[in-house]
């Protein structure tokens, strides 16, 4: 074919993508020029017989024709573009893909941060591999208290384990600031535990802390008390409210094991309290005077309460959810639920 084929050839394959009157004649059209064994690829096929000195022009000239060709098609809706033109027709309805969801323990600790932050609290973090002075001995707890066990703990040689809590955040944050300090630091926590529906070798815990500076701002159970009712009541709803139950923690003193109203039966007792009326939710207590000497605070100088909350627990409750591991097994048919 010579060039001036070329172009006339070009020109006719021009006119009749502009002539085609619906979407199959420039399919027709699209397969018989640019199609697997269309006219442009058996002439570019064919290169090699073109004499040697022609070639470059020759080759540009088919580029073009292609690229004008293609051009055309796409103008009309089709070519490589074929498919998007059939769908062109915007009254068709749209296809869904879906929009995935947040996981549960996601909502409830960007949930809690953001009901926290309106009490002034920031959020602190901490790294999940932590020393023993970090996760036990600043803490005030003894080496034969049963969570240092070897049983209870994941260990890396003596002093390096897998945080058993969130309250090692605490040590940190005092270490690294003086008083006032107003967090709360949502995290990974690990124990040594057989999984089964509520229990996980792997959790999250949401730490609080407040301390502030005596005698100007003495901080006491009250304030810890006024402030997880706030937080009861907002994650959720009206009508929870949080009751004290004396405990023990070594960090802490006094302790307490906090209760929030069952949300479900509003504390008449159901089969989700087990007909109690309270769902147990956390641990807390005024930061024990060891800990502050631990961390460089003079005890005389400040108080403060710290508080650890489970996320899982929140969510299971919050959500209704009867096993622990339905959280970790990335069902989408679960996780979908909460859209
Ligand atoms: N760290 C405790 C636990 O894991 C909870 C807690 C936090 C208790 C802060 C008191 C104060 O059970």
């Amino acid at each position: 074919m010579t060039l001036a084929e070329l172009e006339q050839k070009k020109a006719e394959s021009l006119e009749a993508i502009a002539a085609a009157a619906d979407a199959a004649a420039v399919e027709a059209l699209r397969v018989a020029y640019v199609g697997r064994n269309g006219s442009i690829p058996a002439l570019i096929k064919g290169m090699k017989d073109v004499p040697k000195e022609d070639r470059p022009a020759f080759g540009k000239a088919v580029q073009a024709w292609r690229a004008e060709v293609e051009a055309a098609l796409a103008a009309k809706g089709g070519g490589s573009a074929g498919e998007k033109a059939v769908e062109a027709d915007l009254t068709l309805p749209g296809r869904w893909f879906g929009l995935g969801s947040k996981h549960p323990l996601s909502r409830v600790i960007e949930e809690s941060a953001a009901i926290f932050a309106r009490l002034g609290f920031t959020v602190a973090d901490g790294p999940e591999l932590e020393t023993r002075f970090n996760n036990f001995t600043a803490l005030n707890t003894p080496p034969h208290h049963p969570s240092q066990d070897r049983t209870d703990t994941f260990w890396f040689g003596e002093d390096c384990l897998l945080r058993t809590q969130t309250s090692p955040v605490q040590i940190r944050t005092m270490m690294a600031n003086k008083p006032p300090v107003r967090v709360i630091c949502p995290g990974r926590t690990f124990r040594r535990d057989t999984t089964d529906a509520t229990h996980s070798a792997n959790f999250h815990q949401i730490e609080g802390l407040y301390v502030d500076r005596l005698p100007q701002k003495p901080v006491s159970l009250a304030d810890l008390k006024s402030v997880l009712a706030y937080f009861a009541k907002a994650m959720m709803g009206d009508g929870v409210t949080v009751r004290f139950r004396p405990h023990f923690f070594p960090f802490t003193e006094p302790s307490v094991e906090v209760d929030f109203t069952c949300h479900v039966c509003k504390g008449k007792g159901c089969n989700v309290c087990k007909q109690s009326g309270w769902i147990e939710v956390a641990g807390a207590g005024m930061v024990d005077p060891r800990v502050f000497r631990h961390v460089g605070y003079d005890p005389e100088k400040v108080s403060g309460y710290a508080f650890g909350f489970g996320v899982e627990r929140i969510a299971m409750i919050k959500y209704g959810i009867p096993d622990i591991r339905w959280l970790y097994e990335n069902d989408v048919r679960f996780l979908s639920q909460l859209g």
